[in-house]
């Protein structure tokens, strides 16, 4: 375990091992002392006075007595990581009145008492993770009143005193996550008037009470995914004006009250991902305006209001992917001014709407991979200036005058495609043609086929595995910038390396009588985008006519 940190400390001590009189099975750098025989019988008593830190990894030795360090006074820091210990003395850290870092990682008890840690009040740090600890002291923190940060991660906790962290009020973090917490006491969190980050994933909760996070008006992440919760009480969230980040993933929660968010103002990330919601309450992120990504992936949802995303004018993800939506009404994106992701992937759309994506002038990604698409209505992507990363794969689409729109669409915008492994379903003696490489001509409609009627058969996945989200998530790292005047009709997409496409329109977009571009003379544009400005200029020349 922790490989990493044995590396770190065995570099440092290999590059300057200093001839300072240092116990046997230690080495001694500067005022770090770093103790990893396995044959050390116990804390060495010769430990240099003047150590300010000290470290033991995988030493066998089984207790640290009363104020085992007490030769040292200047320890700031002591950390056993990966070690044998079980007993601790009374006092055992006392006579330490500067230590600040206190660490034990990965060892093997289950209990603790409190007077091991008494009169610890200048700590700042305190450690406790991969133990098996079972249960607390409700006085174990007694006089920690510096705490800033508790760790106490991986352990087997099943419940927690109510009145443990009460004297821990300028705490920022606390890491519960990976315990077997149930159940919470409601006042358990009520001290923590300092709290901004608080893990609680991966524990197995199956409910909050109404007023366990009453008290945490500095919070700004919470952390409660990967437990069993069901049901949110409305008013769980009320009080943390402050958060920023909630992540509610892999939970049971199949409903949500209409005003459970209505307090959080100050939301930017919110990760609902693995539920099991079927609907969301019209309103329901109506007092969250500065979320800035949304994922309602994996869920249950067949639908989603029209009115369901009103007020998100700063989301610039949305996720939605894996659900089982059939149909979108026409709004549901109204107003997603500033919307750049968006994922529909994996559902069973069966057709869209022609205004759904009307006036997501930002838009630059979007997946309808795998759905039950046969053809996309005309006119769909006109006002997506910026869109060039769209997924298509993985839907029975019919290769006929009906898919003539996205034809052109795609061969005007070659290279917007995420996965050219696109695949027509039909008609039968097309079934299987990649859908980029068709020709204008095959898309023709026989005039006795219901086009509705057709039913197309089931399409095979062609894209071998990978999640498409976090494909195009990482080419979006690797900084596309899509660079457009205020009229999105100039818009340059360079990558990191160079620029891949320009789209001019010269001629106004709505008859606003201004003339094209005359010919001998140039225009220059300046675009802006998230990665800064650049200039465009555009000539045209005539040339002589050939005959
Ligand atoms: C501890 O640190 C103080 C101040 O840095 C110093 O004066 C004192 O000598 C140190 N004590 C030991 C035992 O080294
Ligand atoms: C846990 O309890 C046992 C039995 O009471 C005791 O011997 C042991 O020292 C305790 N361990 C710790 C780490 O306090
Ligand atoms: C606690 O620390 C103070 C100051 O360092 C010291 O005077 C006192 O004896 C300590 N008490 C215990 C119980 O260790
Ligand atoms: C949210 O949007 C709705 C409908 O667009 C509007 O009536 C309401 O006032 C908005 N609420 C807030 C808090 O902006
Ligand atoms: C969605 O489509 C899948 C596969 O075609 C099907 O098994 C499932 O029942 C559909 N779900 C809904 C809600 O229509
Ligand atoms: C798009 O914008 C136009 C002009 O501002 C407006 O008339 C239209 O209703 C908008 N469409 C949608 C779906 O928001
Ligand atoms: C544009 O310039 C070319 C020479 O560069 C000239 O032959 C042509 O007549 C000019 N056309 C117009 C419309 O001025």
């Amino acid at each position: 375990m922790l490989p990493g940190a044995w590396l770190r400390w065995a570099c440092l001590l290999l590059a300057a091992r200093l001839a300072q009189p240092c116990p046997v099975g230690c080495d001694c750098f500067s005022r770090e002392v770093f103790c990893s025989a396995e044959e050390l019988a116990a804390i060495p008593p010769d430990i240099p006075p003047d150590a300010t830190d000290i470290v033991f990894v995988e030493t066998s030795f089984t207790t640290v007595g009363t104020r085992a360090f007490g030769g040292s006074p200047n320890l700031t820091k002591v950390v056993f990581l990966n070690t044998h210990l079980r007993h601790f003395g009374p006092d055992a850290f006392g006579g330490l009145p500067r230590l600040q870092d206190l660490e034990i990682t990965g060892s093997a008890f289950s209990n603790l008492s409190a007077d091991i840690f008494s009169n610890l009040t200048s700590l700042g740090k305190f450690t406790l993770n991969f133990n098996v600890l079972e249960d607390l002291p409700e006085d174990l923190f007694h006089q920690m009143d510096a705490l800033e940060a508790l760790q106490l991660q991986g352990n087997r906790l099943q419940t927690l005193p109510g009145r443990l962290f009460q004297p821990l009020k300028h705490l920022k973090t606390l890491n519960l996550a990976q315990n077997l917490l149930v159940q919470l006491p409601e006042e358990l969190f009520d001290p923590l008037s300092s709290l901004q980050t608080l893990r609680l994933s991966n524990n197995a909760l199956s409910g909050l009470p109404q007023g366990v996070f009453g008290k945490l008006g500095s919070l700004q992440e919470l952390f409660l995914d990967g437990n069993s919760i069901a049901e949110l009480p409305s008013e769980v969230f009320s009080q943390l004006f402050r958060l920023e980040k909630l992540w509610l993933q892999r939970n049971a929660i199949g409903h949500l009250p209409l005003s459970v968010f209505s307090s959080l103002g100050s939301l930017t990330f919110l990760n609902l991902q693995g539920n099991v919601l079927r609907v969301l309450p019209a309103g329901l992120f109506a007092h969250t305006p500065a979320l800035v990504g949304l994922s309602l992936s994996h869920n249950q949802l067949e639908t989603v209001a029209e009115g369901a995303f009103a007020n998100l004018s700063s989301l610039s993800s949305l996720t939605l992917s894996h659900n089982a939506i059939t149909h979108l009404p026409a709004g549901v994106f109204r107003g997603l001014e500033e919307l750049i992701n968006l994922y529909l992937g994996s559902n069973n759309l069966t057709a869209l709407h022609p205004a759904l994506f009307q006036n997501l002038s930002k838009l630059e990604l979007l997946s309808l991979s795998r759905n039950l698409l046969t053809t996309l209505p005309e006119g769909i992507f006109d006002t997506n200036y910026n869109l060039f990363n769209l997924a298509l794969h993985g839907n029975p689409w019919q290769c006929d005058c009906h898919l003539a729109y996205l034809f052109s669409w795609l061969h005007q915008y070659s290279d917007r495609l995420f996965n050219i492994q696109t695949y027509c379903a039909g008609p039968a003696y097309l079934k299987g043609q990649v859908v980029p490489a068709l020709e204008q001509e095959q898309l023709v409609c026989p005039v006795t086929r219901d086009h509705l009627g057709f039913q197309a058969p089931g399409l095979e996945d062609r894209e071998p595995g990978g999640s498409w989200e976090m494909a195009a998530e990482e080419r979006a790292a690797r900084s596309p910038c899509t660079y457009s005047n205020p009229e999105g009709t100039v818009v340059l997409a360079c990558d990191e390396a160079r620029c891949r496409w320009l789209n001019v329109q010269l001629s106004p977009r709505q008859g606003s009588g201004s003339p094209g571009l005359m010919y001998n003379a140039s225009q220059e544009w300046d675009l802006k985008s998230r990665c800064g400005s650049v200039r465009v200029t555009v000539s045209i020349e005539a040339r002589a006519g050939e005959p």
